[in-house]
């Protein structure tokens, strides 16, 4: 039987990891979250205890991964909202609260499996060479020899980034210092139903891309595309990243001691390419072609995320490692993955 704490387990991926590590009758999960409002189902579960609050101030958060076999975090601040206007947040969330839990870890000998972020490699060197991207060797992310490129600190965007860099850098000197069993998880994108929230359904204020387009979608509104929507991004099912979490639990001595990139390199496109993919699936879902015509409005970064913002040009990771170790291949094209995404939200939300 293999014991698991599960920190954030209420949030987009810890709500998909709870539906398929449950079904799995070995399996006993302790789970911390802020609220279960994602996870009902599951909180009559025998094999799932729920423990509601912050995480960082239950009294006997100690005791209980004591008693666990691996800690999964993924609690943190991780809209981009916020990343320059509660830039003090995102940093004590990611960074200062975040390590406590390593901490943790390394003291009771217990493996960590840290969520990071695909962010912490910033800027591509194509970008800050102006070399163009005609050489993948200057846009493609592989997690040992790719540069981490964030930009100037008046940019507060950067933040989030910076602070779940420190957080690598903390957990593998823990690793080196003092023996921690640690695992690094670095995610491109992920979709999938219950991202986030809808503004003024279940949720106020900016959610990630692809609620912010659900939520434009089904109120018939124009789809934002901050600064012309060229940025690039590769999409993953977010069932395929928990696979992996699967395999990499099944494999100990291989996923130990790793950083992992989780992404599909063959689902890349743009924003904008997204938003028109989104479009299209929601008119193939509903058999209602106005869904095509809606349209798709540019605004800039400033007016939309505030003063400090900038993104990434581009994300494309390099996925080999976990093909070699896991023998993990993404499948799930985005058409498919947008297709369910939709049909869930407009199940849910209705049209
Ligand atoms: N979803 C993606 O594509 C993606 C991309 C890059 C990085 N990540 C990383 O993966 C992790 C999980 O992402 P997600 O998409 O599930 O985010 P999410 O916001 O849906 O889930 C995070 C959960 O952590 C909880 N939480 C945060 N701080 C807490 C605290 N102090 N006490 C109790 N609960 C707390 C939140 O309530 C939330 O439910 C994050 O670390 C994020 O940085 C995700």
């Amino acid at each position: 039987m293999s014991r698991i704490a599960l920190l954030g387990c209420g949030g987009f991926i810890g709500s998909h990891f709870l539906d398929a590590f449950l079904l799995d009758p070995d399996v006993r999960i302790e789970g911390w979250d802020w609220t279960p409002a994602k996870i009902l189902p599951h909180l009559t579960n025998p094999n799932f205890r729920f423990h509601s609050g912050d995480i960082y101030s239950q009294p006997d958060l100690e005791a209980l991964l004591s008693r666990c076999d691996v800690v999964v975090s993924l609690a943190a601040i991780c809209n981009p909202s916020q990343y320059n206007t509660k830039a003090l947040d995102v940093i004590d969330s990611n960074f200062i609260q975040a390590r406590k839990i390593a901490d943790l870890c390394a003291k009771l000998g217990k493996w960590l499996i840290q969520f990071s972020t695909s962010e912490v490699y910033g800027q591509t060197l194509a970008h800050w060479t102006g070399a163009g991207d005609s050489n993948p060797a200057l846009y493609e992310m592989g997690e040992e020899e790719t540069p981490l490129l964030l930009g100037p600190i008046a940019s507060q965007r950067w933040s989030y980034a910076c602070a779940k860099q420190l957080l690598e850098r903390y957990v593998y000197a823990l690793h080196k210092e003092k023996g921690l069993y640690f695992t690094l998880i670095r995610p491109f994108n992920f979709l999938g139903p219950r991202m986030d929230f809808l503004p003024g359904r279940d949720g106020d204020g900016l959610p990630r891309v692809l609620a912010c387009f659900t939520s434009s979608l089904l109120d018939r509104k124009p789809l934002p595309l901050v600064d012309g929507g060229g940025a690039r991004r590769t999409f993953l099912a977010v069932e395929e990243a928990v696979a992996a979490l699967r395999l990499m639990l099944e494999r100990p001595g291989l996923a130990r001691n790793q950083i992992f990139n989780l992404g599909n390199p063959a689902n890349e496109t743009t924003i904008r390419g997204l938003a028109e993919s989104m479009r299209k699936a929601a008119a193939d879902l509903t058999g209602d072609a106005t869904y095509l015509s809606l349209p798709l409005v540019d605004v800039t970064a400033e007016e939309f995320y505030g003063e400090g913002y900038a993104d990434s040009d581009r994300r494309m990771p390099r996925i080999d490692k976990a093909l070699r170790l896991l023998d993990w291949e993404p499948r799930q094209g985005l058409p498919e993955i947008l297709h369910r995404t939709l049909e869930y939200a407009f199940r849910i939300h209705g049209r």
